[in-house]
């Protein structure tokens, strides 16, 4: 692996082509199969993927999660309390369309887009171009999007608090989605005490906050409080429809015993923490627009279609503009976010190979995101592969099988339609208000979907006449 840190599933790639699809690695101390074909994965996600619910015992991990990855919802084994999270997340993360949690979603995200259009109007000019931060800015319209919509709390930008909480957020995601040495060689450990310390630091930080910030300041956490004082016990005369996802979360203490308050703030903190993945995913979405302008256009054309020039874009426009919703699926296909690795639960096979019980699987999706086996022009960037067209229908999204971004099977990604939502809107709004240009700065990484926490800006210059 030595000479590709910047982007290891590249060399995967290349060992694949010498020893075939599913091969074999001991990464320091850790035994690892790397799988690059579709029917491999799809062996390891789906047909065989009770066997492969298990993730690897990082110390990273550990360290972020108060010492134990299994409080954190992406890091921990499978197990009940897995299961349970899972499910009491599903309703406020994939609200149904029709429902009245998709209806605020809307309108939050039309909210907060306004909100954050005006911080942007307010460092740029009428008719010339500027270089804009634009990260921060957006990194805090995802934040307040998902506190607003989970914790029905919100916060100003100019909150010093705020900004501090979103930026050790990102620190965070940024850092997950590095890979170290010491991850594969633990004996390595007392090199990175420093390091640890700091991710421990940033971890407790958050928890705080959350803390005092959010969960503290509602009536069903002195609720939850209580009954946890007189030994708990679920009394269906005073339960009520939960308000908010932080509600839903703290009501859940009281009819399953089995959970405590640190299982509550530990989900609560992991689903917040996706507004820095919804962020860092919008910002290489604009990157990749500002070289080619003619996405921006096709983006703007859709945008005018639906409007009517005489609005901003909402998330119901969303099934009208396959062309926007498609720039981001190509823009996942491009950066190629790795899939988080699993490990094997009991001792089984993959292809037939033996693969015990302990072995991590590392799941190269960058292969298939962009190999000529399963792409036309793998290295154009190109959102109309996503659309489909027939005859006498309107056009409509559609997603080859092979395309994981989100992963599939029971671990997958329980996000994907907040991401869809909220990105959407941003990724409309700001190009219907603004031309975006690079600057010389800009690089896209590979393979990763983390920017670094302080990057590249980008230009903006208001466009005549926008809504
Ligand atoms: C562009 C943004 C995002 C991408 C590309 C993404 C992708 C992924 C992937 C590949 C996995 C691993 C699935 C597996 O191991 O098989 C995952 C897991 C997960 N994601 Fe996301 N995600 C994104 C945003 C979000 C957001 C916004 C949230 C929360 C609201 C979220 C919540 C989760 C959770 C809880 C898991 C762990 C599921 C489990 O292990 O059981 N993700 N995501």
């Amino acid at each position: 692996m030595d000479g590709h840190r910047d982007n290891p599933f590249r060399r995967f790639t290349e060992l694949a082509h010498r020893y075939g699809p599913v091969y074999a690695m001991t990464m320091g101390t850790t035994p690892c199969v790397i799988v690059n074909d579709y029917p491999s994965i799809k062996e390891v996600l789906i047909t065989n993927g009770s066997k492969f619910g298990g993730r690897p015992d990082f110390s990273r991990y550990n360290v972020l999660f108060a010492g134990d990855r299994n409080n954190s919802l992406a890091l921990c084994d499978w197990s009940w309390l897995q299961e349970t999270r899972r499910k009491i997340a599903r309703m406020y993360c994939s609200p149904k369309v029709c429902s009245s949690n998709y209806g605020l979603l809307d309108s939050i995200a039309s909210d907060e887009l306004d909100v954050f259009l005006k911080s942007l109007a307010a460092v740029t000019d009428r008719g010339a171009e500027r270089e804009v931060q634009v990260k921060q800015p957006l990194l805090m319209a995802c934040a307040n999007m998902f506190v607003r919509f989970m914790c029905s709390t919100q916060f100003e930008y100019g909150d010093p608090e705020f900004q501090t909480m979103v930026r050790t957020f990102d620190e965070i995601f940024w850092d997950i989605n590095q890979g170290y040495a010491v991850d594969f060689l633990p004996w390595l450990r007392p090199f990175y005490a420093g390091h640890m310390r700091k991710l421990s630091s940033w971890s407790s930080h958050i928890r705080r906050y959350m803390m005092d910030k959010v969960v503290a300041r509602r009536s069903s956490y002195a609720t939850a409080v209580a009954a946890a004082m007189d030994g708990g016990g679920y009394d269906e005369n005073d339960e009520q429809e939960p308000t908010d996802f932080t509600d839903a979360l703290l009501m859940s203490l009281r009819k399953d015993p089995r959970l405590s308050m640190d299982h509550v703030l530990f989900e609560l903190e992991d689903f917040i923490g996706g507004h820095s993945a919804v962020g860092n995913m919008v910002m290489l979405a604009l990157s990749m627009v500002a070289t080619r302008p003619h996405v921006a256009r096709a983006i703007r054309d859709e945008a005018e279609r639906v409007t009517g020039g005489q609005r901003l874009v909402r998330l119901y426009d969303k099934p009208d503009m396959p062309y926007t919703e498609a720039t981001l699926f190509e823009t996942l296909r491009v950066v190629s976010s790795p899939i988080v690795p699993h490990v094997a639960t009991e001792d089984t096979t993959i292809k037939g190979f033996k693969i015990p019980k302990g072995t991590c699987i590392i799941l190269n999706n960058y292969e298939i995101n962009t190999s000529p086996a399963y792409w036309d022009d793998p290295e154009v960037f190109d959102p109309n592969r996503f659309i489909h067209h027939k005859s006498g229908e309107k056009p409509c999204i559609r997603k080859p099988e092979y395309f994981l971004p989100f992963s599939t099977g029971k671990r997958t990604c329980i996000g994907q339609q907040l991401v869809s939502g909220f990105g959407f809107v941003l990724l409309a709004g700001v190009l219907q208000k603004y031309e975006v240009k690079a600057t010389a700065q800009m690089a896209i990484p590979e393979a990763r979907l983390a920017l670094p926490p302080d990057t590249y800006p980008l230009i903006l210059k208001p466009l005549d006449g926008s809504p």
